[in-house]
């Protein structure tokens, strides 16, 4: 029999917009429709390890205003991995290991039956962990990035591309005034979904994308023309894991105790002194970098959040334990948390999108 009466719900890895919908409707599911009681961890895998004032109940009243908020209340860690986890022993010293037994200790001490994580693949990695030990776990996953191959898309993408289009429509008036070529940097790791759609949404002369190989030249071919044809100024998106013809991507930082601890950024830079020489025109480089993940989640993203969040409690409910949420088409469904850890998904650069990119003058460098 299936006798979950208290769960718990956390944030795990960078945050994204639409966490905060995400636990609000798990919270107001959970509690409006089942009756249950709702624990709010904080810091991720680092308050399960914690517990204590790391628990922190969740009401109808403290879920109540979050809808529209940026970021997540319960706070986030991408460092903290349980089954290899660094802390200081009762003597100060400094010691490695396993300590994923102490956070399913805590579960329990505090009553809790089952767990939501929300996170990326780190987090979902350490839920399926969990689950293997016994945990009734159910992962929500997040990314701004939209590149997990489970799910058709994932909440605070939409924000991300609405932020960056914004940011874009001001560099375009400053362009203009000055008849520049502007380069601007997406974020979204080893894929171009963010690129692609924030570049065909404001209109970009040139989008270049990691699964497409640049040339440069080719670009500047399409920027010389925008100058021959009257427009006096050129705005470039490129994604931050882009790379030209036969080069590499560009690193930012190595954050250590990461799971994927490798930073990209930075290509924006070259790219604008490159088109600079090439053109023989003024160019800037701008990173939009965290403002794209910044703010209040659009009213798709809260739609979209509030689907998967309630949707987790349902397969609690339903003892659909060891599965991640996936939106299936247009439906809610959910796949096994052992099948989706590190599958991602890439743009197509022959599918629609980049096609109708193209026909509409768009280069994307080759
Ligand atoms: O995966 C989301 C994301 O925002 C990527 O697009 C970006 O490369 C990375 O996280 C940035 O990570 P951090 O917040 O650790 O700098």
């Amino acid at each position: 029999m299936n006798k979950v009466k208290k769960i718990a719900v956390m944030t795990g890895g960078g945050d994204c917009p639409g966490l905060n919908p995400v636990i609000r409707a798990v919270t107001k599911t959970a509690i409006m429709k089942y009756g249950l009681e709702v624990v709010g961890i904080k810091h991720g895998y680092r308050g399960l390890y914690l517990g204590g004032d790391e628990f922190i109940p969740l009401t109808l009243q403290s879920v109540e205003e979050i809808i529209s908020k940026g970021g997540t209340i319960l706070f986030s860690s991408n460092k903290d991995n349980l089954f290899d986890y660094t802390y200081e022993d009762e003597n100060g010293n400094e010691c490695h290991g396993d300590v994923s037994d102490i956070g399913i200790k805590n579960l329990k001490d505090s009553g809790i039956d089952a767990l939501i994580v929300i996170g990326g693949d780190g987090t979902l990695t350490s839920g399926r962990d969990f689950s293997r030990k016994g945990v009734k776990v159910v992962g929500v996953p997040k990314t701004i990035d939209n590149d997990l191959a489970a799910t058709e898309t994932t909440f605070g993408f939409d924000t991300a591309v609405s932020n960056a289009v914004d940011a874009i429509d001001k560099l375009k008036t400053t362009a203009e005034s000055h008849g520049r070529i502007i380069v601007v940097e997406a974020m979204g790791r080893y894929a171009g979904f963010l690129a692609l759609s924030m570049g065909v949404a404001s209109a970009a002369d040139a989008i270049l994308i990691p699964e497409i190989e640049y040339d440069i030249n080719k670009v500047a071919e399409k920027i010389k023309s925008n100058f021959a044809n009257g427009k006096n100024y050129s705005i470039v998106v490129v994604a931050e894991g882009a790379k030209p013809k036969d080069g590499k991507v560009i690193v930012s930082k190595i954050v250590e105790d990461s799971p994927d601890p490798i930073r990209l950024g930075g290509i924006a830079k070259v790219v604008a002194e490159q088109l600079e020489k090439l053109v023989d025109n003024e160019a800037r480089a701008t990173i939009l970098g965290h403002v794209q993940r910044g703010g209040s989640p659009t009213a798709n993203d809260r739609i979209l959040s509030t689907r998967y969040g309630s949707y987790a409690v349902e397969l609690l409910m339903q003892g659909k334990f060891g599965n991640m949420v996936t939106l299936s088409g247009s439906s809610m469904s959910y796949e096994s948390l052992e099948n989706v850890i590190g599958t991602n998904k890439a743009v197509d650069p022959n599918g629609e999108l980049v096609t109708i990119a193209e026909a509409t003058g768009v280069s994307f460098g080759r």
